[in-house]
């Protein structure tokens, strides 16, 4: 893994932007894997930015989000389809159509997600994935105990994540929906690089057992050890339980040249 650990959200938005600039310039109609919540904003902002002066398109491009709620109505801000339009796709060059979201209102949700992974590889696969993290070590929305090998699947949302998500629902947590359809943990490792984001203290414990921990579907992130192109782009707040720092310094110091 590539552990990048930097002074803020601006340093974290162009490392992240620079990844996705990279991968457009060399291959147009690459597909973009994305994430919802807070943690991947600045790397959106920032691709936003390059996007309006011209160094990124994605006219050729298509993208898959990780999950979305059950159950939210149509128009609701937090719906990952809207919060995904309305913070990224809708201010960037996505032809229609290019954004595919997985889809809770068809009365077969289970094979919706069959369908959802069949479309990602029929797509050539996901070269680019944008992760958060979850306090409690989830990856999209694969919590404590989910089969590290999992497809995309409808799963539920633990109270930890629900508590930690009723931010987005008037500070409510009866108003954050119990269940969801998530890619998998298998899914998402099928992805060409991923780039997970991680800011603050409150994540601080998940980094290192993603990092350092023993891979465990305890802490479903640690699956991220396997994958031969995964980075780590955290703040000093979330890196600091890490043990290994010096040498991650190092690491990123001799990448980035
Ligand atoms: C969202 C997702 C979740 C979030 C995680 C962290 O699509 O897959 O795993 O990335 O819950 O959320 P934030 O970034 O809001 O702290």
């Amino acid at each position: 893994m590539k552990i990048a650990i930097l002074p803020d959200n601006d340093a974290i938005g162009s490392v992240g932007a620079d990844l996705i600039e990279k991968l457009y310039r060399d291959k147009p109609n690459a597909v973009l894997g994305l994430a919802t919540g807070s943690s991947p904003l600045p790397v959106y902002k920032e691709v936003i930015k390059r996007h309006e002066a011209g160094r990124i398109s994605f006219k050729e491009g298509r993208a898959f989000t990780l999950d979305e709620y059950v159950g939210l109505p149509e128009d609701h801000p937090e719906r990952y389809s809207n919060f995904i339009r309305n913070n990224f796709v809708s201010h960037v060059d996505f032809q229609e159509g290019a954004l595919r979201t997985p889809d809770d209102r068809t009365d077969d949700i289970e094979a919706g997600a069959a369908a959802y992974d069949k479309a990602i590889a029929e797509a050539g696969g996901v070269d680019l994935q944008i992760l958060g993290i979850g306090t409690d070590g989830h990856i999209a929305f694969n919590e404590p105990g989910e089969a590290l090998t999992s497809r995309t699947h409808i799963g539920f949302l633990t109270d930890q994540t629900r508590r930690d998500n009723a931010r987005f629902f008037d500070g409510d947590i009866d108003k954050v929906p119990t269940h969801c359809i998530t890619q998998g943990l298998g899914t998402i490792m099928e992805a060409r690089q991923l780039v997970l984001i991680a800011q603050g203290e409150g994540k601080a414990k998940a980094i290192r057992e993603l990092a350092e921990g023993a891979i465990s579907a305890f802490w479903p992130a640690t699956i991220m050890q396997m994958h031969p192109n995964a980075w780590i782009l955290i703040d000093e707040g979330a890196a600091s339980m890490l043990e290994n720092v010096d040498f991650y310094r190092e690491q990123w110091a001799k990448l980035r040249g």
